[in-house]
């Protein structure tokens, strides 16, 4: 299946199967799925309740994933998936309305969207660019972005959000410098060891619910190495602590994309998040940014680790049975400070931009179908 399929896909699906032709409802759902999520774990099921009327069951990872703290990963994605439905919703003249059940659980929150008809709604500019954004994690070119491109960005989150640009020379260098740092608690920590490990899908250019393997920016012998060492915790542990297994995949995967960007960025918020709902509406400022990104035709690959180790140290809470990680994260929250511009509590998200070859290899998602949930009665 190319890359950039969607609801082309299910449609022609549809049609060939001598099948009803998908409601508007499901077109609509069927392009939001491609919003991002991280780890491609597409937090999120529909219950069409009518053709007007979708419940989105979210849910987060903190019970498995170290990068998931207190969900605030996932719940980034549920506001960026609200955000694309909101935009795939005026193709079809539709405005749409988000109310956050108060019943449900925090850690599977329940989005009550209702769409209506509104001869005022456009089709948004953003709209052509759902399918084709997608994460690029080998290297970009490296000149600048013109004032142009980063107004473009920089207006695209909204008021209530800033962005921190970090770029030139000295920027690069500061970026890598805190990204091989962080990596090494990445590549160190059983907990993260048991994430890659059910998160990546090896021999594989494309995963309906995982990264595939060519997607994450190793060569083929690395990657090869890697691919043996990840099947078990005493190969990842015998070649760290005596060949320094680390730095290669350290080298590959964060120095060198880190200075070879056109620069990159922390989206800030004008407060701390204090909530789900403060998440949820950075996801929703992330997608508008990642979609216009696309747009301009710049290549981005979210940087979230060091803003997630730091947030351990800020809260205190112990992520690691490997004490020198513990260690490593405090220099991580050191350096972050330094770089960012303002408190690290308000950077909600961080990534690297620049012009460069969209990936030969990429997640895909669940097909529609798998993503809804019955119905059941009011
Ligand atoms: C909240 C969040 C955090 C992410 N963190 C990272 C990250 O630290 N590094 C990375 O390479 N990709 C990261 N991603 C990208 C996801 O892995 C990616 O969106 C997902 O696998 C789907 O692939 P696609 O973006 O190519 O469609 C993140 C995405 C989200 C939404």
């Amino acid at each position: 299946m190319p890359a950039h399929v969607g609801c082309g896909v299910v449609v022609s699906q549809w049609f060939m199967g001598g099948q009803e032709m998908p409601s508007v409802i499901e077109r609509i759902l069927d392009l939001a799925r491609w919003a991002p999520s991280g780890d491609n774990t597409q937090p999120w099921r529909f219950e069409i309740k009518d053709d007007r009327h979708v419940l989105v069951h979210g849910f987060d990872t903190r019970e498995h994933c170290v990068y998931d703290l207190g969900g605030f990963g996932s719940q980034i994605a549920h506001g960026a998936l609200l955000e694309t439905l909101r935009i795939a919703a005026t193709s079809y003249g539709r405005r749409t309305e988000v109310v956050r059940s108060e019943d449900a659980y925090e850690t599977r929150p329940i989005y009550d969207v209702r769409f209506y008809q509104d001869a005022q709604i456009e089709s948004d500019p953003l709209l052509p660019y759902i399918e084709r954004r997608c994460t690029q994690r080998r290297p970009f070119r490296m000149h600048p972005l013109t004032p142009e491109e980063k107004k473009a960005l920089e207006d695209s989150v909204g008021n209530a959000y800033t962005i921190q640009w970090i770029e030139g020379w000295g920027g690069r260098w500061a970026m890598s410098k805190l990204q091989f740092c962080s990596a090494w608690i990445r590549l160190t920590i059983p907990e993260a060891y048991e994430v890659h490990r059910s998160i990546i899908q090896w021999n594989a250019r494309e995963s309906e619910d995982r990264i595939p393997d060519a997607a994450v920016g190793l060569d083929p012998l690395t990657l090869k190495l890697m691919r043996w060492a990840m099947g078990s915790w005493q190969r990842v542990a015998f070649l760290n602590e005596y060949l320094a297994g680390h730095v290669l995949p350290r080298i590959e995967l964060d120095l060198l994309p880190a200075l070879r960007c056109a620069a990159h960025f922390a989206l800030l918020r004008n407060d701390e998040p204090q909530g789900i709902d403060d998440a949820v509406d950075s996801g929703r400022a992330l997608q508008r940014f990642w979609l216009t990104a696309t747009q301009l035709g710049l290549q981005l690959q979210p940087e979230m680790t060091p803003l997630i180790f730091s947030r351990y140290v800020r809260l205190g809470v112990p992520f690691t049975r490997f004490e020198p990680a513990t260690r490593r994260a405090r220099e991580v929250a050191i350096l972050l400070e330094r770089l960012l511009a303002v408190p690290p509590g308000r950077a909600v998200f961080m990534g690297r931009v620049g012009h460069g070859h969209p990936p030969l290899a990429r997640s895909t998602r669940h097909p529609l179908d798998k993503l809804l949930v019955p119905s059941s009665a009011e």
